[in-house]
């Protein structure tokens, strides 16, 4: 097996630096069966974005504002792709038809017709690992209430809530920002940046929406444009989606909360699975946290299990210490490693397929907000 991926970094900004941070720290994985990424090129228009790769790793050879050249490298096996979502459907449809591996960010594709494209390029080239970047469900209390629920310990599910939430949006004087702009992040707005993360676990868990009612939000119309002026924010800031869904006990309510106006809230994942049996939550906001309550009778009390760093992916760190936000996303990428290198993972990266669904959900959602009702998922096409 190979002992080392060469990897590709095609958009150099926040999270394709994570990635390089996630790659540098390898060695805090314990175990040494998975290849390690070693990155050897990155893209990025922006100069100074590219140098923070080169002066930090001495491993890039290939510094370029053309992607196309990192494409044709040989010595490049697959690729982090971090841009912006009006260039997901050109920039991964390329990757994938280089043959090169791919982890894409979310939410794969400005829109429905995008992520089209990029599924059907996939279905051409099945010798290609690509996978969609979520990396909340590697913290141990995800981990841990997804090992229950998949035991069935819920009984009969009455409801479930996933939400993901920011609240830097309450600030009006926050200049605008590309992902404030429906033409280059899409018309989904909040759900198409925080979307597949609240998904991520339910659509895996076989919880799969047949219906949807939306209630979609635009709070702060205009934001300062960053000259003086002010510029029109025409992005959704708030969803909450009411999902239909079925299982072999019967129906129930899947809620996904999407926010860039919350107050309090900084990144604040979470996620809770209400049963007849047993009821688990977990939130990043309490990150040590795992929460399970069985009912007794008449009363029931929530019971609070210091989980610790228990990670999925076993690491050096010791299990009595606390994990958080970048070991989330190291445990995602020594997934995403796994699964190029055929090693078996209890549990694997967002699948191209669940973004498509992710894309057939968010559609539906702009549809039953625009026409106040609730809408079937198989009405879109
Ligand atoms: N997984 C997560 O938690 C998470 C968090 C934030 C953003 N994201 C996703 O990551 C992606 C990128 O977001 P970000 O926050 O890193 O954005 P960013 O703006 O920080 O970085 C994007 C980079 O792309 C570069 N770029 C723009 N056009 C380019 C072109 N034509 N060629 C090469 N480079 C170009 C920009 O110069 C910039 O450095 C988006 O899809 C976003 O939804 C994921």
């Amino acid at each position: 097996m190979k002992k080392q991926i060469n990897f590709a970094v095609i958009g150099c900004g926040l999270m394709g630096r994570e990635f390089a941070c996630a790659a540098a720290r390898w060695c805090q994985l314990s175990r040494t069966d998975i290849p390690k990424p070693v990155i050897v090129g990155v893209c990025d228009l922006n100069e100074d974005a590219r140098r923070y790769f080169t002066d930090n790793f001495p491993t890039v050879k290939y510094s370029t504002t053309d992607y196309h050249e990192l494409l044709a490298a040989d010595d490049i096996d697959a690729v982090y792709v971090a841009l912006p979502h009006v260039m997901h459907k050109q920039a991964y449809v390329d990757i994938i038809n280089s043959g090169k591996h791919m982890l894409g960010e979310k939410p794969f594709g400005i829109d429905l017709e995008a992520n089209k494209a990029i599924m059907a390029a996939i279905k051409t080239h099945p010798e290609v690992i690509v996978r969609c970047s979520s990396e909340f469900p590697f913290f141990p209390g995800a981990q841990e209430l997804i090992r229950r629920v998949k035991n069935g310990e819920c009984g009969q599910i009455i409801e479930v809530r996933s939400a993901f939430c920011h609240s830097s949006d309450m600030d009006r004087t926050k200049p605008i920002n590309w992902k404030r702009k429906i033409e280059v992040n899409g018309e989904y707005g909040c759900m198409g940046d925080l979307g597949l993360h609240a998904e991520h676990i339910p659509f895996r868990m076989g919880w799969i929406p047949e219906t949807v009612y939306a209630s979609l939000s635009k709070i702060v119309t205009e934001r300062p444009d960053g000259k003086g002026g002010m510029a029109p924010c025409l992005t959704w800031d708030n969803a909450h989606l009411v999902c239909k869904c079925k299982d072999a006990n019967g129906e129930f309510p899947l809620y996904i909360d999407t926010k860039r106006i919350c107050p309090g809230a900084t990144d604040s994942w979470s996620i809770q699975v209400d049963g007849m049996d047993a009821s688990f939550r977990f939130s990043a906001d309490d990150p040590n946290a795992f929460w399970y309550l069985e009912p007794y009778g008449r009363e029931q009390a929530w019971c609070r299990v210091d989980i610790g760093s228990r990670p999925m992916i076993p690491t050096v760190t010791g299990s009595i210490f606390q994990f958080g936000f970048t070991d989330s996303i190291l445990q995602m990428w020594a997934t995403f490693c796994c699964e190029v290198a055929g090693i078996e993972v209890p549990f694997g990266c967002l699948r191209p397929e669940e973004t498509a669904l992710s894309h057939i959900l968010q559609t539906a959602a702009l549809i039953s907000h625009r026409e106040n009702r609730a809408v079937k998922l198989s009405e879109v096409k």
